[in-house]
């Protein structure tokens, strides 16, 4: 997870830079830079590893320009050294970048066959050459970037500053935060309020698409297509800048907006995203050899768990065992030799999972567990801690969790199929470039907001709701009906579709909203057949889909219209419109979404 910063200041900024970077050590710490306009030029000091060995370079050479960007970096594409870290840079332009250009490969081929040269093995480098090229064609820097940005595809946030431009900073958001700070003749950039608050608390918050020009005097803020937008400057309370809601007016909002980006991070942990392969930490166990993966977890972790056994079954073919863990915790269930066991946990502390753990250690399994927490005892006690990196989760009902476990399940399958030959080299890089792919579907479903408004105010009006899959969508269904019910008091049940006519048709009528969760996949004809079974019965079909509503050959209440991709990774982007319609359900009906009742965020008791 890479940390931003920037300051159009009235002195030197270096100092305050290095300051800015120190409260986003958070994001990550394996190299840090920092680059500042000097004269008609750009300069800028590099060093891998933790942020004081920056400031100690900077000691030893210091810069004393008044414009300048900052970074820490968490590595993606490139090892962590002191060649890949940001400040990326040509004579002209110097840029910081979080998240991941997609399209990079194309874009540096067509560059060095312009004849850019490239130094890194950085995604980040493409956009400095594209920058550059633009303004080696005598384009002005607002044209040349408002035109690379065009031309890049993926989730990213952008800082940039151009030789001997003094007065000039621009910012760009695409899947990945960006704030703005305002202070008396000066302006601030930065990945969040946090890492601003030492300088002011005047903050604008950018929206998905939004790029901005800075200068001393102020911002302009542009929106994807362009055209001037205003965005409302907020004051940053002190407590907020602790745990900051952003201008969201809950976090179960920021959380499920901040997908793209945690997705991205936590991919990037497991991924060699430049050689499309996964890079998975030794679990201690011979993988070739495994004779069963047991799987258990509670609530929406334990949803993330019954996705990955469709799919290590289907891609690693090794038999897997799922249970919740309140159950599988008495069970006794004999455990094999050369076992794994997975325990999925966003707290890590709950008390049913770390019990079947210790039952699953006490007999002989080898333990990993997906954590969000990685100092938590469920982390302590495994034998391989494998970290989602969603960061903290306030909102009460998982969101950005669930699709952060997600994609560390997804990298075990390929990783465990690898091992066991059923999965090609060639395999693997198509699954990889979907995985790759799945933040910019997220930041695509999160612009269309307006459906599910409409899609929530059917439902408010419904006391039972029920949701219908197949397949790894089914688990989906599941945590859509969860989500639903936990934060709008509604009633919901999940079912495999198939399941329909072995009872819960019986409820169907024209009051009970049905959302039908059917990636165009090889099961997509089975699902219609269920959606029109419940459609012939009057039931009020929602349906969330890649495929065109006609194929449905019913009449349908809402679409919810999803990109195409690779069926492997439809559940991660699935699970967001259940959590949007959820959300939006929860606003209506008035309840208190990030507390909802009864509920607690930990549960450490049974
Ligand atoms: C639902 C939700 C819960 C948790 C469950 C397990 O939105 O958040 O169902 O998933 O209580 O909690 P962790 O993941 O902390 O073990």
């Amino acid at each position: 997870m890479c940390g931003i910063v920037g300051i159009l200041g009235k002195s030197s900024v270096s100092t305050n830079l290095v300051d800015a970077l120190r409260r986003l050590e958070y994001r990550g710490y394996d190299s840090a830079g920092i680059a500042t306009i000097e004269g008609p030029g750009i300069e800028r000091r590099r060093a891998e590893g933790k942020l004081r060995n920056l400031e100690k370079r900077l000691i030893a050479e210091p810069l004393g320009g008044r414009t300048g960007i900052g970074h820490t970096r968490w590595a993606t594409h490139g090892r962590p050294t002191e060649r890949n870290a940001h400040p990326h840079m040509t004579a002209k332009v110097s840029v910081v970048h979080n998240g991941i250009i997609e399209n990079f490969r194309e874009l540096r081929a067509d560059l060095e066959a312009k004849g850019h040269k490239f130094e890194t093995d950085t995604d980040t480098e493409a956009v400095v050459h594209l920058i550059t090229e633009e303004l080696d064609q005598g384009a002005k820097p607002v044209a040349a970037v408002r035109s690379a940005l065009q031309q890049l595809r993926g989730a990213f946030a952008l800082g940039i500053i151009f030789a001997g431009e003094d007065d000039l900073m621009i910012a760009a958001r695409k899947g990945s935060p960006l704030a703005i700070g305002h202070g008396s003749g000066e302006m601030y950039l930065g990945s969040d309020a946090i890492a601003l608050a030492p300088f002011t608390d005047a903050i604008t918050y950018l929206e998905e698409g939004d790029w901005a020009v800075l200068r001393r005097s102020g911002a302009e803020i542009f929106n994807i297509d362009g055209v001037p937008v205003e965005r409302p400057l907020v004051k940053a309370v002190a407590s907020a800048l602790l745990i900051d809601k952003g201008n969201y007016r809950h976090f179960m909002a920021k959380e499920i907006h901040e997908q793209p980006e945690v997705i991205s991070h936590t991919l990037a942990n497991y991924l060699d995203m430049t050689q499309a392969r996964v890079r998975f930490p030794d679990l201690g166990i011979d993988l070739s050899k495994l004779t069963r993966v047991t799987i258990s977890a509670c609530g929406t972790a334990y949803y993330a768990g019954l996705v990955a056994k469709y799919w290590i079954e289907r891609y690693a073919r090794v038999p897997v065992e799922i249970d919740v863990a309140s159950e599988m915790r008495y069970r006794e269930a004999p455990l094999p030799e050369n076992g794994l066991a997975v325990f999925v946990s966003q707290s890590g502390e709950t008390a049913d999972t770390l019990a079947t753990l210790r039952y699953a250690k006490a007999n002989g399994q080898r333990i990993a567990s997906v954590v969000n927490v990685r100092t938590s005892t469920i982390a302590r006690e495994s034998h391989t801690a494998l970290p989602t990196l969603a960061g903290p989760e306030i909102g009460v009902a998982s969101t950005k969790a669930f699709t952060c476990q997600l994609s560390v399940l997804a990298c075990l399958a390929i990783a465990i199929g690898r091992a066991r030959g059923t999965i090609s080299a060639e395999q693997e890089t198509a699954l990889v470039n979907a995985l790759m792919e799945v933040p910019r579907h997220v930041a695509s479903i999160l612009r269309s907001d307006e459906a599910f408004v409409a899609v929530a105010h059917e439902l408010s009006k419904a006391d039972d709701v029920l949701y219908l899959g197949r397949g790894s969508s089914f688990p989906i269904a599941l945590e859509g009906a969860l989500k639903l019910k936990e934060i709008s008091y509604i009633h919901a049940e999940g079912y495999a579709a198939g399941e329909l006519k072995h009872g819960p048709i019986a409820l169907i009528d024209e009051n009970v909203p049905v959302v039908v969760v059917a990636p165009e996949d090889e099961l997509f004809e089975k699902t219609v057949s269920n959606l029109q079974e419940v459609a012939a019965r009057g039931g009020q079909v929602i349906l969330i889909s890649d495929a065109s509503p006609e194929k449905t050959g019913c009449k349908l209440a809402a679409h919810i219209q999803m990109p195409k991709v690779d069926s492997f990774v439809a559940p991660m982007l699935y699970a967001v419109p259940t959590q949007l319609i959820a959300y939006q359900t929860a606003v209506l009906m008035g309840t208190d979404v990030d507390q909802p009742r009864n509920l607690a965020k930990s549960v450490t008791v049974e």
